[in-house]
């Protein structure tokens, strides 16, 4: 079979150097990547690279190889588009059809999904020319991944960061995979917790658990992808941000409960995907507990966290809002997630057989969706975006 054949336009931005990196993990997934970079992007990254890391030969002018017809040839045979870095004047000229190198030639050309990574100073970002020219991308099918949060090239920190490179390849995966899906979260908010609370005992130990949090941000990046505006509330994940989630970073149960609480409050859907601790150490040490050598360990005392999932169940912060649990069980798995969703109040809960080498850290996953309907979805073991999908496929028809 012929390798998908992706076109990397690569802008003038400093994020350029970033973009060796996506490049790297299309071709070694085994994608056929020509670079198309700008020629401002060769003063922050040179054709060399591009050329050398790609296997391909790289230009920025539609006049080298005339006879190949690069500018149109190049667009008209691939299979995805994606501009990473994409600056503010190469929206713009995407936008307005402008075509006055062989980048934004291909652009006009192309007629398979195009995804434009941004990256920019915020306030580039946050110009009303470049949101219209990102709505008019968004509206004529591009995928426009919203910018990363964070320091930016000089001291400044803000929006307009190139989000990850593993995340914006990521997002090329699936656009590859599945085209461009209808945005059924568009207009959405929905908030997501992942990863696992830690309880601090002093400065230096805590009660944790083995959850990393991937479940939680397959969750984010596929409800991201389907057009949701995304609150993912991460608990010690140390997981890169997923592109266009905004992504709240907690320790404890009890910071979570406070962040999931205020995003709940105007929330399509809530997913509980963190692992909660479901007690805490009833004492803080502000200074390291010591061993003394002629005494037995003193007993740990713990208190209960709060339900936060119950809460919310409980007591909707707004009518119609769906909320989704999930539950690690090792026994009788569907028996206790019937009655840990009857218990919790939610609407559906996600139930998974844990054990050693199950579930934890893994890619990984296979569940059964409970609902309160009596609804019993099985979801067969596959990647974790998979069960994600499945997720929010069930909540959009609850949301109707
Ligand atoms: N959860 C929560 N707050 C807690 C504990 C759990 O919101 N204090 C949520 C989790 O995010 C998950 C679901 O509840 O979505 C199930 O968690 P689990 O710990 O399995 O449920 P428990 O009621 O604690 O049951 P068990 O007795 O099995 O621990």
């Amino acid at each position: 079979m012929d390798k998908p054949k992706v076109v990397l336009g690569v802008s003038g931005g400093i994020a350029a150097y970033k973009a060796c990196e996506l490049l790297r993990r299309l071709t070694e997934s085994g994608h056929d990547v020509r670079v198309v970079p700008t020629a401002s992007a060769l003063h922050f990254v040179g054709a060399a690279t591009w050329s050398a890391l790609s296997g391909n030969p790289v230009s920025t002018e539609v006049w080298d190889d005339v006879h190949e017809v690069p500018h149109v040839r190049i667009g008209q045979h691939a299979d995805l588009v994606v501009v990473a870095p994409a600056t503010a004047d190469t929206l713009a000229k995407a936008a307005h059809g402008l075509a006055d190198d062989l980048l934004t030639n291909t652009l006009l050309t192309a007629r398979c999904p195009v995804v434009f990574a941004p990256a920019m100073h915020t306030e580039m970002w946050e110009h009303p020319a470049t949101q219209e020219n990102v709505a008019t991308l968004r509206r004529r099918g591009a995928v426009v991944i919203e910018p990363a949060v964070g320091r930016l090239t000089g001291v400044d920190t803000g929006k307009g960061r190139l989000p990850e490179p593993a995340e914006i390849f990521e997002v090329c995966r699936r656009v590859l995979a599945r085209g461009v899906a209808e945005p059924d979260l568009k207009g959405r908010h929905v908030v997501v917790s992942a990863g696992g609370t830690r309880e601090p005992l002093d400065p230096v130990r805590f009660l944790g658990n083995r959850s990393s949090g991937k479940q939680g941000y397959a969750l984010a990046r596929t409800a991201a992808a389907r057009g949701a505006r995304v609150t993912l509330i991460a608990a010690n994940t140390g997981l890169p941000d997923p592109a266009g989630v905004d992504v709240l970073q907690v320790g404890t149960a009890v910071q979570l409960r406070e962040a999931v609480l205020k995003a709940a409050a105007d929330a399509d859907a809530v997913v509980m995907a963190a692992a909660v601790a479901d007690f805490r150490p009833a004492t803080y040490a502000a200074g390291k507990i010591k061993k003394k050598d002629d005494q037995e360990p003193e007993p740990i005392v713990l208190v209960r966290n709060p339900d936060i999932l119950a809460e919310i169940s409980t007591d909707r912060a707004r009518p119609g809002q769906v909320i989704v649990g999930f539950a690690a069980e090792t026994d009788d798995v569907l028996a206790n997630g019937r009655k840990k969703l009857a218990r919790k109040g939610c609407d559906l809960l996600v139930v998974n057989e844990v054990g050693e080498r199950k579930t934890f850290g893994s890619e990984e996953n296979e569940a059964v969706v409970l609902g309160a309907d009596g609804s019993e979805t099985p979801v067969p073991h596959g990647p974790k975006e998979a069960l994600a999908e499945i997720v929010w496929d069930l909540v959009t028809r609850r949301l109707g």
